[in-house]
């Protein structure tokens, strides 16, 4: 075997697996591959059972409930399960919730990531793929970030990214664990949790509710179907070289307004559903990812704007009962929460006097 050729990936742990990335991964690796898949998620807010029930009779996917956090467990699971890679997916993900309180954040995406480095460390495992976000480099107002780009992150969310994403690049170095780190840009699809811009338009636009676009709504974002992520997921988990960093981007760029007003036109609903709220605290205008390195190894988005969010808005309209509980239930009361708050707006409102 030649340097930086490796087997194929065996048996994978896929922490978060229950939530919206990790459900479409896991989707992914069993209609794509032959691989042995374990899930460990806490089914916290975003992690839903019934993502996992889809699979519950397939033989080569178990789901194990709990936090990443918990050492004991996760050495129990990669001990039993024989796991030879760990996919990294769990971490809260909302920025806006990082606002309102850091602690899950570091707990999850910082503590969780080092209890898993330690066990890759100590088991001897033959891959870390740690999922990680463009929001590291902080606000890009012109040009594209590339992998060596500074890590300049503007929220609490970001912040606890890049320092996960430190001690993963620090394993790499100082313990020689095969480590990747795959940063993508905005990702959409089926089964994103209706706090996100896309979701959260599509169910309102359904309601006829109003769709609250901070400030002007002119903010930039690239945005990828889930399912084109997935794709460079599992090509990077065979492919990627130890120690690097990938991005995953599409390339198509779009206003916050742009992407709900092509909502609302699918869903035939007028533009005046749209509602400028105040802005939220730190918000990066844009992000813009180069991702030639992926390119190189021979991955490119397959799936349109136009074809993506069609698809997930169809989804949506057919998968009610996955998302009304979420809409009626937790949704709902951090809604009330966040977007109170965020209409008191004002420095004193986020706790700073
Ligand atoms: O860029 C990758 C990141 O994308 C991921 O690392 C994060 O986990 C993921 O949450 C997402 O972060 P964003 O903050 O960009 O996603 P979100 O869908 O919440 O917001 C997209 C844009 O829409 C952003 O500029 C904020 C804006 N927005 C969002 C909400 C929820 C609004 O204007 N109004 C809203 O109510």
């Amino acid at each position: 075997m030649v340097m930086g050729e490796r087997e194929n990936p065996q048996s994978l742990l896929i922490t978060g697996g229950a939530g919206f990335i990790g459900t479409n991964f896991v989707r992914y690796l069993l209609r794509h591959t032959d691989v042995q898949v374990v899930v460990v998620d806490a089914l916290a807010y975003a992690g839903q059972h019934c993502n996992v029930e889809q699979w519950q009779g397939d033989q080569r996917c178990s789901f194990v409930r709990g936090h990443i956090e918990n050492a004991e467990l996760v050495e129990y699971v990669c001990r039993t399960y024989a796991v030879d890679t760990i996919v990294n997916l769990a971490a809260q993900t909302h920025v806006d919730r990082s606002i309102l309180d850091v602690h899950p954040f570091v707990e999850a995406i910082v503590r969780g990531t080092v209890v898993l480095l330690e066990i890759a460390r100590r088991l001897r495992l033959s891959r870390f793929v740690q999922m990680s976000t463009d929001e590291v480099y902080g606000e890009c107002l012109v040009g594209e970030c590339s992998e060596g780009s500074p890590i300049v992150p503007s929220s609490p969310y970001a912040a606890s990214k890049a320092a996960a994403d430190s001690f993963v690049q620090s394993y790499g170095r100082t313990y020689g664990l095969s480590t990747l780190i795959v940063r993508s840009c905005n990702v959409y699809g089926p089964s994103q949790f209706p706090e996100k811009l896309v979701p959260m338009s599509i169910l309102c636009a359904l309601h006829d509710e109003l769709i609250p676009l901070y400030g002007d709504g002119t903010q930039r974002r690239q945005w990828l179907f889930v399912e084109d992520l997935c794709r460079a997921l599992w090509l990077l988990c065979r492919v990627g070289q130890p120690g690097q960093v990938y991005h995953v981007s599409s390339g198509i760029e779009q206003e916050n307004r742009e992407m709900v007003e092509h909502i609302l036109q699918l869903l035939r609903k007028p533009r005046t559903l749209l509602s400028s709220v105040p802005d939220r605290p730190g918000h990066d205008r844009r992000y813009a990812l180069r991702w030639d390195k992926i390119r190189d190894l021979g991955w490119e988005p397959q799936i349109s704007l136009e074809e993506g969010l069609k698809q997930t808005v169809e989804w949506y309209q057919a998968n009610r009962s996955w998302w009304e509980p979420l809409w009626t239930g937790p949704y709902a009361r951090y809604r009330q929460q966040w977007y109170g708050q965020l209409s008191q707006s004002g420095a004193a409102s986020w706790g700073m006097v």
